[in-house]
């Protein structure tokens, strides 16, 4: 079955047309990019009444962080360390993808990205392979609903299968080349929680790995998905996959790539439509069988008996506007640009701004954008419904603070800069706030770039506005970690905004103005240059660690600029008497570890902790630590709270190998968080 494109502004699509065309009875699904309900329904009756076994299609589109009420991207949610607003956040994209007919999103992305340079970082949850998969689950369960058959639930689909994000030198689409124990280690977690939170379609990847395009790979696809971890969905191919195994050199051509990637077990091709167009001749020449086509086929119809489009293939025409953009999905948006913003940088408390500040001056190219604080795969979401940062600060400061407003440079090199003009104004104003960041495009899918610096006219502004001596705010919209070197020594505050969804605007001059307290962490590492990728927080630890200038950087430093879990707060939050409630355990007991944490500062704020676990002696050296817990709670001023994590030794302190097998080795283990570290030992 395969998979096809309808919808508006897809002029590449040829092979159906809103009019005329039918439901072929070989279209699994379809890609539905339009909004027009009762199209999808003539399709479904098409598909029901008309075709030999009446069975419906399914409509899947990539939701990907909202489908009308628009949410940061995945990147930013993962910095609000807060599992349940993901969940949240993916109910409400179900259920407006599902009043649309919409009934399966390709997604979660739970590709483990740790090289900024590729575009998709944006999609995904960070360079984590434990948040990735604690994400994942979210997602999953909050697309999916109680049961797939419900209103509101639609099939989620976990992709890229496998290994997509260690694309050679970030450029997208490349081939990857990935030891045994970096796929067990950190590419696969994510997908094996996928599948175990219920997942029912999985995506295979564009890139070749290891010599075996991800499309057709059968280690992947068979052995590891179905075979190890007992995945009974279906797997779909990525867009056009199947037919670029050619490109790719591991196919002949389109019948041989159709039966090299159903064999090694996509059950659907994506709009390349070489299932539909091969794989009868591929079984009359005797290339498959009739049994890899029937458990294909079987595979794709459980999901759709599954969602219940037997029993209902139709969506309601009549849907009131007004049961999009709900009350509670407006507000959750707002509080996930709010707590997924980080506050990288607060120079002598310069935020919140003071009440004696009544002239902020706004420049750059961000300051009036709406497109480009969307970021990528904006679904069925509109630019109009953006609130732009001069409306948020506007809004935030009326009547105590003017606002004025200078350009300063375009978003691009070579725009016109209006540096002079951006001087002058600065001389009257009591702050300055640079808004600057990132195109849309530049980020998410073929959004490589070779530097992650931002075009040097942006940064000219900051620049030259760092001369004048006021207090200098730098707020960045991207979808990645860029390169702040040269930004950061002149800027007194920096805010991380990511690319924020519909309430950026207001989420940062809450954050300006006090009304919010900043509590995101990064979770991804930002470099200090490019040239230092791969940077991660959880490398492994290096031959001569401890030798003055042994491998580092001549030209450099070798610690990144903000390291993973990096992210202020206007308020102080004091780590103290972490205590385990045993020193030394078993494999089979459980340990209940317990740090206390002060807010000694006069405001409540989130503090989201961070539990990392440290092997320092491992028949697989381990990573220098490793996060396996985290949790965000509110802590009022002057107030307390203690956070736990029960340790279950087996899922939290062991270790795979190169084949994937887990091991639980007794000895040291170093529990940290924060400034805080306790030993536990492990006996036989
Ligand atoms: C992307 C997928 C996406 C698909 C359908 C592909 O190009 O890689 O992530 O789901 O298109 O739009």
């Amino acid at each position: 079955m395969t998979i096809l494109v309808l919808g508006n502004n897809d002029n590449k699509n040829n092979l159906e047309s809103k009019h005329t065309k039918k439901t072929s009875p070989l279209t699994g699904a379809f890609i539905f990019r339009d909004t027009d309900i009762a199209w999808a329904n003539r399709l479904q009756h098409d598909a029901v009444e008309n075709s030999r076994l009446g069975i419906p299609v399914l409509l899947g589109y990539d939701v990907i962080h909202g489908y009308r009420t628009l949410f940061p991207i995945p990147l930013a949610q993962s910095c609000a360390w807060d599992a349940d607003l993901v969940y949240r956040l993916s109910r409400v994209a179900a259920k407006e993808s599902y009043l649309t007919g919409v009934r399966w999103t390709f997604s979660p992305m739970i590709d483990v990205a740790r090289d900024p340079r590729w575009g998709r970082v944006a999609e995904s949850y960070g360079e984590d392979p434990y948040a990735n998969s604690v994400y994942c689950v979210s997602a999953v369960r909050g697309y999916q609903g109680q049961k797939l058959s419900d209103r509101y639930s639609i099939a989620s689909c976990l992709k890229h299968f496998g290994g997509y994000a260690y694309s050679q030198g970030g450029r997208d689409y490349h081939p990857t080349d990935i030891s045994d124990l970096s796929l067990w280690e950190t590419v696969f977690p994510p997908y094996k929680a996928g599948v175990e939170a219920g997942a029912v379609t999985v995506m295979s990847a564009f890139n070749d790995l290891n010599g075996v395009p991800a499309t057709a790979n059968r280690f992947l696809l068979q052995e590891t998905l179905r075979e190890r971890w007992g995945f009974e969905g279906f797997v779909v191919a990525d867009w056009c996959a199947v037919e670029q195994l050619i490109n790719q050199r591991f196919a002949a051509d389109t019948l041989d790539a159709g039966v090299k990637a159903l064999t090694a077990g996509v059950d659907m091709d994506m709009y390349d439509d070489i299932y539909n167009r091969y794989m009868g001749r591929a079984l009359a020449e005797g290339l498959i069988s009739q049994a890899d086509l029937d458990q294909a086929v079987r595979r794709i119809l459980r999901v759709k008996f599954e969602l219940g489009l037997f029993e209902n293939p139709y969506t309601e025409e009549q849907v009131p506007e007004k049961i999009y953009f709900e009350k509670e999905s407006v507000a959750l948006a707002h509080r996930a640009a709010e707590e997924s913003m980080v506050l990288l940088k607060n120079e002598k408390g310069i935020l919140p701004l003071s009440a004696s500040v009544k002239k902020i001056l706004l420049v750059g190219p961000m300051a009036t954008d709406r497109r480009n604080m969307m970021g990528t795969w904006i679904a069925r979401a509109t630019p109009d419904r953006v609130e732009t940062i001069y409306e948020g600060l506007r809004q935030e400061f009326g009547g105590q603070a003017e606002i004025m407003l200078v350009e300063g440079a375009g978003i691009r090199e070579n725009t016109p800069t209006f540096v002079e003009e951006a001087l002058r104004a600065a001389q009257t104003a009591d702050v300055v706030v640079v808004a600057m960041g990132e195109e849309y495009g530049w980020s998410g899918e073929n959004g490589s770039v070779a530097s992650i610096d931002l075009p040097a006219s942006q940064v000219e502004v900051v620049r030259a506005l760092s001369q004048v001596g006021k207090p200098l705010v730098v707020a960045f919209a991207s979808g990645r970690p860029i390169g702040l070197s040269e930004i950061e020594p002149r800027a007194d505050a920096i805010v991380c905004m990511w690319q924020p969804g519909y309430y950026g605007g207001s989420a940062l001059a809450g954050i300006l103005s006090g009304r919010v307290n900043p509590s995101g962490k990064l979770s991804i590492t930002f470099p200090l240059v490019t040239g230092q990728i791969p940077v991660f927080y959880n490398y492994r630890q290096n031959a001569r660690v401890s030798w003055k200038n042994n491998g580092k950087y001549a030209d450099c430093s070798e610690r990144p600029l903000y390291e993973f879990g990096h992210g202020l707060s206007y308020s102080t939050f004091v780590y103290s008497e972490l205590k385990a409630s045993r020193r030394e355990f078993s494999a089979g007991d459980r340990i209940e570890l317990s740090v206390k944490v002060r807010n000694t500062s006069e405001r409540g704020g989130k503090e989201a902790v961070l539990w990392y676990v440290d092997d320092p002696v491992a028949s697989v050296s381990q990573p220098v630590r490793k996060l396996k817990h985290f949790e965000k709670r509110w802590i009022p001023a002057g107030g307390e709270a203690v956070f736990v994590f029960e340790i279950d030794p087996q899922r939290d302190l062991s270790f795979v190998d190169r084949t994937g097998q887990s091991h639980l080795e007794p000895g040291e283990f170093i529990i940290r968080v924060a400034d805080q570290s306790i030993s536990l030992r492990m006996v036989e």
